[in-house]
């Protein structure tokens, strides 16, 4: 998706090969759809298959099947819900958070004020309910404040009344103009597009007439942005180093960093704060032909993380806005200018990409607190962050994905055990339970057994690492990345959202597609190569799955190893049984799972898609499924074949779920993805963020509109003007009911 510009930036040879395929000399008419065969699904028992682990059964589902009918693949611009369901629009892009700013004209007219703004992109988010003495509560109370994700600027051409400019030249979206001569860009523009980013606190509460609205001028409303002064946290005994790889000409003792940039997925606390997760930073950053050049060791790091792709300097580096070209001096702009003009790091900001790529923690109900960034739990594109069920007396694990192509899954554990005293003890819970800890990359093995690999320094594989030359724990942090290559770690198909099962603590990652697998380079967590050959012709693993562990050892969260098999796969209906391993129907087929989570309150499990691949067929889509538990299924082999190459594969597949435990629940308008999901504390309000419909409206002359791809919401009465919005919807039952049985 537009969002993904730094895809596949892994050069190691972990797990699989990279086989370099030139499929587009692999003519379509020779590959028989549905060719790749499966076999002997249903044969083996899972169990007996896995080596090693602990065999105790998993506790068997128990909820009734889903009480919804399924609704049908859709290419409309609107929100399509199971007959019996409703919704209305909460907030939407630009809607204003404080009345001193004009309510959202749509139309690009705004001045800045954007910090004042919803911004763009809704992407995770959570609800907190506020006691009365304004700590967070877990139980419902009357009061309660939305924390919204905003992910990317890819779309802000609807936020400026021509589109971008970059050299006075409007109409396009940044990325589409030809070339960086056109440079400088406008400063309003710039920050508008700066301060959209972050996070957006805002009340909210059911109005009147049932919808849920949030309330402009509420006290706990807030705008965390890519401007807001943040610290930087990190363990103890590592925390000046740490602070060596912040310095920059803002900070020069390293100890604050200004901003949040393309919050993607995010996290809850047991405490009650908000993790938002930093993801697509890496794109942002330039360094204009001719600079000052950084040494080889920085070069190797961005190489990795995908800062400024070689050519190092120069025109033609994809994805940045352009934002440092607004000025030379303002340090707004030019801290994305990361050359090394100065004697020291601490003289320029060529170590600015270094203060990004973390998990932000915000308490959403104490405005005047300073969001931490949490170097302890990794720099690398992170998309989300799932607590595990916390257990008093016991350390609490948080697992988190790596979002791009052959990245990984890893786990932070940490040092301090679970308190419930700690409940509302924002920032300062978040310091004890976020700073000191262990860092783990998963390994998933062919026996179906997995192993979560410590990055410490004092590992041999770390500190005598060939590829980079690790200088102490804070680089291992810092370059979590290049440590977990290091020890071998498993490149998976786009590690996504993780979610816990409040039933047993299974853990579910969606591994939403990988364009970059190959036969050669399926392993058995990675199973699938092919081609979808009656659609969009995308090859590798253009459906994506859902992968789930189970922890084994006596507590989950210090556990070392798991047992893993294969939740979903996607695929569309027609593939065959060789792609469609799951066995979907029309009801349920799907491709791209990206958003997931557990509904504490039914234990439905949420699937929702970012998908272009299947957008033939139908817009991006929710699913709500109940699931079984880890090694209810069979083992399987896979027999692959893309490109001319043709080799099984063996993995293990969970329980088909059929038609009865797996739905369709919602499909979205034109263009869009299906992101972020949460609920009030009874299951009776659903709430869903739409994100960017509208996304392939093409590029406008100077004088002219956008023709539209999508119209949403204004189309279904939400706001001002016709552009495109990304919104929160709020979904109710028209009875009243719990939603989803
Ligand atoms: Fe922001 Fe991973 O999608
Ligand atoms: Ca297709
Ligand atoms: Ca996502």
């Amino acid at each position: 998706m537009a969002h993904h510009p730094v895809d596949d930036l892994n050069p190691t040879d972990n797990e699989h090969f990279q086989d370099v395929l030139a499929q587009a000399s692999v003519s379509r008419r020779h590959l028989i759809r549905g060719g790749v065969g499966l076999a002997a699904l249903g044969t083996v028992p899972f169990l007996a298959a896995c080596g090693g682990g602990d065999a105790a059964p998993s506790p068997a589902p128990t909820e009734a099947a889903l009480g919804f009918n399924a609704v049908a693949k859709s290419l409309l611009d609107e929100v399509k819900l199971p007959a019996g369901y409703t919704y209305s629009v909460v907030h939407a892009t630009g809607d204003r958070l404080v009345s001193s700013v004009p309510a959202y004209s749509n139309t690009g007219a705004e001045l800045d004020a954007w910090e004042q703004r919803v911004g763009d992109h809704h992407d995770g988010m959570d609800l907190f309910y506020v006691d009365a003495s304004g700590r967070y509560s877990r139980t419902a109370t009357a009061r309660a404040v939305l924390a919204v994700n905003h992910e990317s600027s890819a779309d802000s051409h609807f936020w400026h009344t021509k589109g971008q400019t970059s050299g006075g030249v409007n109409g396009k979206k940044f990325s589409q103009f030809n070339g960086w001569d056109l440079l400088p860009r406008p400063e309003l523009e710039v920050l508008k597009e700066i301060n959209h980013h972050g996070v957006s606190i805002a009340e909210v509460r059911k109005g009147g007439d049932g919808k849920w609205i949030y309330t402009v001028d509420a006290p706990l409303n807030r705008r965390v942005n890519g401007q807001t002064v943040m610290r930087i946290a990190g363990p103890a005994a590592h925390l000046s180093d740490i602070k060596a790889f912040m310095a920059t000409a803002y900070d020069p003792s390293g100890a604050t960093s200004r901003g949040t940039l393309n919050n993607c997925g995010h996290g809850k606390t047991p405490w009650g704060t908000y993790l938002a997760c930093e993801e697509n930073w890496a794109a942002y950053f330039f360094m204009p032909a001719g600079s000052v050049d950084v040494d080889a060791k920085t070069k190797a790091s961005r190489q990795r993380y995908g800062v400024i792709r070689a050519p190092f300097a120069g025109t033609g580096n994809a994805g940045s806005q352009g934002w440092s070209s607004v000025s030379t001096t303002d340090n707004r702009f030019t801290r994305f200018n990361v050359s090394a003009p100065g004697a020291t790091a601490a003289d320029d900001f060529r170590q600015e990409p270094n203060t990004f790529g973390y998990i932000v923690e915000i308490d959403p109900l104490n405005p005047n607190t300073q969001p931490a960034k949490r170097v302890a739990m990794g720099r690398f594109a992170h998309e989300a962050a799932v607590c595990g069920i916390p257990v008093v007396g016991q350390p609490l694990a948080f697992y988190m994905g790596c979002d791009s192509q052959n990245e990984y899954v890893y786990k932070f554990v940490s040092t301090a055990l679970w308190s419930e005293a700690d409940i509302g003890g924002g920032m300062v819970a978040g310091d004890k339970y976020l700073n000191e800890g262990k860092l783990y990359v998963a390994k998933f093995k062919a026996d179906g057994t997995g192993e979560w690999i410590e990055l410490n320094f004092a590992n041999p594989l770390i500190s005598g690492y060939a590829n980079y030359s690790f200088d102490n724990q804070a680089d291992v942090l810092v370059n979590a990345r290049l440590a977990a290559d290091a020890v071998g770690a498993t490149k998976m198909d786009r590690p996504e959202w993780g979610a816990v099962n409040p039933k047993n603590g299974e853990v579910y990652f969606t591994m939403t597609n990988n364009s970059s697998r190959t036969v050669a380079g399926t392993d058995a967590a990675n199973p699938r190569a092919y081609l979808d050959n009656d659609g969009k012709g995308r090859s590798g693993n253009p459906n994506g799955h859902i992968i789930r562990l189970k922890e084994t050892g006596a507590v989950n969260a210090t556990a070392t190893g798991f047992r893993w098999d294969i939740f979903l796969f996607g695929a569309e209906e027609d593939a065959g049984a060789g792609i469609n391993l799951s066995g979907l129907s029309a009801k349920n087929d799907f491709s791209s799972p990206d958003g997931l989570w557990f509904s504490p309150s039914t234990g439905i499990c949420w699937i929702q898609t970012d998908d272009g691949n299947y957008t033939d067929a139908t817009n991006c889509m929710l699913l709500a499924a109940i699931p079984g538990s880890v090694g209810d299924g069979a083992s399987v082999t896979v027999n692959n074949s893309l490109g001319g190459n043709t080799a099984s594969q063996q993995t293990f597949i969970g329980a088909a779920l059929g038609d009865a435990k797996l739905r369709r629940f919602l499909v979205g308008p034109k263009g869009c993805e299906v992101t972020g999901i949460t609920e009030t504390a009874d299951g009776k309000t659903l709430f869903v963020n739409i994100q960017h419909p509208g996304e392939n409206t093409p590029a406008i002359a100077n004088a002219a509109d956008f023709t539209f791809e999508s119209q949403w919401p204004s189309n279904a009465g939400y706001g001002p003007g016709s552009r495109p919005r990304s919104a929160t919807i709020a979904i109710s039952r028209t009875d009243g009911g719990v939603i989803g049985l």
